[in-house]
């Protein structure tokens, strides 16, 4: 190996350049990669100790490089470390330093590996724990709605399909809707946990190598589960991008449903919630506007995570195996998405702090549009033992006439009822009740406030 002088990068002997083109300024990948480092490192620590027990290198060439990997993580980390973009990426940043540090015997880093097993190797155990960190986020969040929804067990709110007032619910149950999504974002990320144990490390550029590495000893020591099984697949793989891409807009579908309904509710149509000062932002020519900005940010910033997937998608279309320099960009894609998706996580937790329920307004709205029409036909279905058909079509009558009337179906009399259904007794009038409606609901999963007690503490004990 060349001493490299000059900063030439590591095939400069073999690859004869007269002058700079453009590509050298686009085709690296330090700015992005650099983050890296740490993993990167780690790696090439255990690579190097597997190296020594499997005696391919003695050990005082392993104490040197296992030293001067040391150095070069603590001046990264002081901030004394100088990139070198002419050096392409962040593995060829740190062998270049190793040189510098310890001489010619840094060469014997690289021994049975390539950048394509390093880089994917550095690339799993970061998404393992940027994982790991998004699964924290989450919990945050599901905390933060249980105790929404602790709060409001029995406030009743219009229950909506198609935008129209459906039936009466329990807000809380509205609340939990997003706990059981927002679980299953949680699920998702953890599902991918188990392709992210497969340790690449050792498949080198694609054959796997002469050398007798031991690819279940730097698998135990870099906490992967089992070595990758086969070293074409290993390097050409990116299912495990796609995967974290995917669970990422899946989890801001979520967020992005939530921060909708949030900006409707709040809205002056509405008004069902309002946002505290700590979350609005101002208008810069209307000076009595409040507006739900970090809502609309969570809802816009959920079709730049889609991007990062399709990007991704088309990236790996039709890409022969193994690697190509068209994978690159997995990471400038999967580091963006965990951005977003942190800080959107960050401001919807802060956003669950900051809302205020206006109970009374929701009660009101829920009491518009016939919403207890559905138990008048199972009341008959019940009482006058009614084919569900045959009930429905006299509930619309009744719903009909009241409408005429400019009555709510709880302001109707008996008489009135009477003159559609004779059958009908006053007794029916309970179920024009919101509330006496909601607690018929005792079907599993269903609004009755004893099921919402139930779902919420079934959460709760997991997470208090
Ligand atoms: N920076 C490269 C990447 O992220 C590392 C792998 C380079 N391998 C190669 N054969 N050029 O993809």
């Amino acid at each position: 190996m060349s001493k490299n002088k000059n900063n030439q990068p590591i095939w400069g002997n073999r690859i004869n350049k007269g002058s700079k083109n453009i590509f050298e300024k686009v085709g690296g990948s330090l700015k992005i990669d650099k983050r890296l480092y740490h993993e990167d490192i780690l790696a090439s620590s255990v690579h190097v100790e597997m190296l020594f027990k499997q005696k391919i290198i003695d050990f005082k060439i392993k104490n040197k490089i296992i030293w001067g990997l040391k150095r070069i993580k603590n001046e990264i980390i002081k901030k004394k470390f100088s990139f070198d973009e002419k050096l392409e990426d962040i593995h060829m940043n740190i062998e270049k330093r190793l040189f510098d540090l310890i001489g010619d015997e840094a060469g014997y880093i690289h021994t049975a590996r390539s950048r394509n097993d390093q880089v994917i190797t550095d690339f799993k155990i970061w998404i393992k724990k940027a994982t790991n960190q998004i699964v924290k986020n989450l919990d945050s969040t599901i905390n933060l709605t249980l105790k929404n929804a602790n709060k409001n067990i029995e406030t009743i709110m219009p229950g909506f399909t198609h935008l129209k007032n459906a039936q009466p619910v329990s807000f809380a149950h509205y609340l939990m809707a997003y706990v059981e999504m927002f679980s299953r974002d949680k699920k998702r990320f953890l599902n991918n946990i188990d392709n992210l144990n497969e340790n690449p490390l050792g498949v080198a550029a694609l054959t796997g190598t002469s050398y007798n590495i031991d690819r279940f000893y730097t698998s135990k020591k870099l906490n992967f589960k089992r070595p990758t099984k086969n070293s074409i697949d290993t390097v050409s793989d990116r299912d495990f991008v796609l995967d974290f891409l995917f669970s990422c807009s899946t989890c801001a579908i979520h967020i992005s449903r939530i921060a909708e309904e949030l900006i409707i509710w709040n809205s002056d149509a509405f008004r069902l919630i309002s946002l505290n000062d700590k979350i609005v932002t101002g208008s810069s020519i209307m000076p009595q506007k409040k507006n739900p900005d970090p809502l609309e940010y969570l809802r816009g910033k959920t079709g730049i995570l889609f991007g990062n997937l399709f990007a991704m998608l088309t990236i790996l279309k039709g890409l022969p195996l193994s690697y190509f320099k068209d994978l690159q960009d997995d990471k400038e894609l999967v580091f963006n998405s965990f951005d977003q998706l942190k800080t959107s996580l960050i401001i919807l937790n802060d956003v669950l702090k900051n809302f205020i329920v206006n109970k009374k307004r929701m009660y009101q709205l829920a009491e518009k549009g016939y919403l207890t029409a559905t138990d008048l036909s199972d009341y008959m279905v019940r009482e006058l033992k009614y084919p569900f058909r045959k009930a429905y079509k006299q509930t619309v009558k009744i719903v009909n006439y009241a409408e005429k009337k400019h009555k709510k179906l709880s302001e109707l009399r008996i008489e009135e009822i009477n003159l559609i259904e004779p059958k009908l007794k006053k007794d029916v009038l309970k179920v024009f009740d919101l509330k006496y409606s909601i607690n018929s609901k005792t079907s599993y999963g269903g609004t009755s406030f004893e099921n919402i007690k139930k779902m919420i503490k079934s959460y709760k004990n997991k997470y208090d």
